[in-house]
């Protein structure tokens, strides 16, 4: 075995991170529950994922109550995870798998890629810590730690080919599970993206970044241009019976079927408000604004509500659009906003 390898396995046996979705030493893991993980860990963080594997996995405990279960209850469960084709993609795997796999997951990287949400990262990594598939995982940590440890100073993107054949050199044909979790560990602990700790680290005296005085300053990435901001208006509605009126969004696009308070479109710079207001209610305006950062841009929404609650008899008469629905507010906490929806509701609640 590569020496390496074998200093970075080594390592890991004695300083693996305790996490939910992993096994004691010698066991294997359930493939859902890395399969799971896996989705959960795609671009949010590990600290947050921990508080929320649990919950899911306690309430669907296999693959088949997942599959079995209505996709707006996972949504709302994935509320404030982000991303949410992630949950969309989730059930849908969950369901392939159930009906025409028989339950099993594909145990090869080519295989698991034919499935909704896995893609060369993810693919990777259930196949080598779920079935230890000789695969390697090339997530951000990976990236790091073996751009630094031979010293690759082509930039990111183009430099991922290189990346990848390095990572293949070191991977270990018996383990390659924990060869995978062990780049994972190490990137997050000790190669971290500032301040790396190298002289913590198990392999300071083979990596050339380091050695070099370049470990901070890779790897290198293209300049990205700036984000841009997007700005919309969002309207709430509240009824005196203590409901509000909210809507899921259509199915294709940001936040597709998530639910939310009735928005305007999130254009790029929109004119001055025209007074266009769902119903033509006349609302009023809170003065805060809510800032959210999504992948792709900044969008600052501006907040409306109407002065005071909407009788009953007046709401009957909206011409409710479908997908839009009178929501109790006692339990605005359980629908499932996502996280721009719920700092809006936050303030929109708030005192007159
Ligand atoms: N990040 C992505 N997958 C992970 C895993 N299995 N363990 C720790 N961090 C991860």
């Amino acid at each position: 075995m590569n020496r390496m390898t074998d200093k970075m396995l080594r390592w890991y046996a004695r300083h693996a991170r305790a996490l939910p979705w992993r096994a004691p030493p010698g066991q294997r893991p359930d493939p859902y529950h890395v399969w799971l993980s896996e989705i959960m860990l795609q671009q949010t963080t590990v600290a947050t994922v921990r508080k929320r594997f649990d919950d899911f996995v306690r309430r669907w405990p296999t693959l088949r109550a997942l599959a079995e279960a209505p996709r707006e209850e996972v949504l709302a469960a994935w509320a404030g995870l982000g991303y949410y084709a992630r949950a969309r993609n989730l059930h849908k795997c969950a369901r392939e798998v159930t009906r025409t796999l028989n339950g099993q997951f594909p145990q090869t990287p080519r295989e698991l890629k034919k499935l909704p949400g896995i893609g060369d990262y993810t693919a990777g990594a259930i196949a080598a810590i779920a079935f230890n598939h000789p695969a390697v995982a090339m997530d951000t940590n990976a990236e790091r730690v073996i751009a630094r440890l031979f010293a690759v100073t082509e930039p990111l993107p183009e430099c991922k080919e290189t990346l990848r054949r390095h990572a293949e050199e070191l991977l270990p044909k018996d383990t390659p599970g924990d060869f995978a979790q062990a780049l994972m560990d190490l990137g997050a602990i000790i190669c971290t993206p500032r301040d790396p700790a190298c002289a913590l680290c198990p392999l300071m005296e083979d990596c050339k970044a380091s050695k070099q005085g370049l470990a901070e300053d890779l790897p290198r990435k293209r300049r990205k241009p700036p984000k841009p901001r997007r700005t919309g208006r969002a309207f709430w509605i509240e009824r005196a019976d203590g409901r509000v009126l909210l809507r899921r969004r259509p199915e294709k696009g940001m936040l597709g079927a998530m639910v939310e308070i009735p928005s305007t479109d999130w254009d790029g710079a929109p004119p001055p408000f025209s007074g266009e207001t769902p119903f033509r209610l006349e609302f009023e305006r809170l003065r805060p604004h809510v800032r959210h950062t999504f992948t792709h841009f900044h969008l600052k929404l501006a907040l409306h509500r109407l002065p005071e609650p909407l009788p009953i008899d007046r709401a009957r008469l909206l011409p409710l659009p479908p997908g839009w629905f009178w929501h109790p507010l006692d339990k605005l906490d359980t629908v499932g906003l996502p996280t721009v929806m719920k700092k809006a509701a936050n303030l929109l609640r708030g005192p007159r």
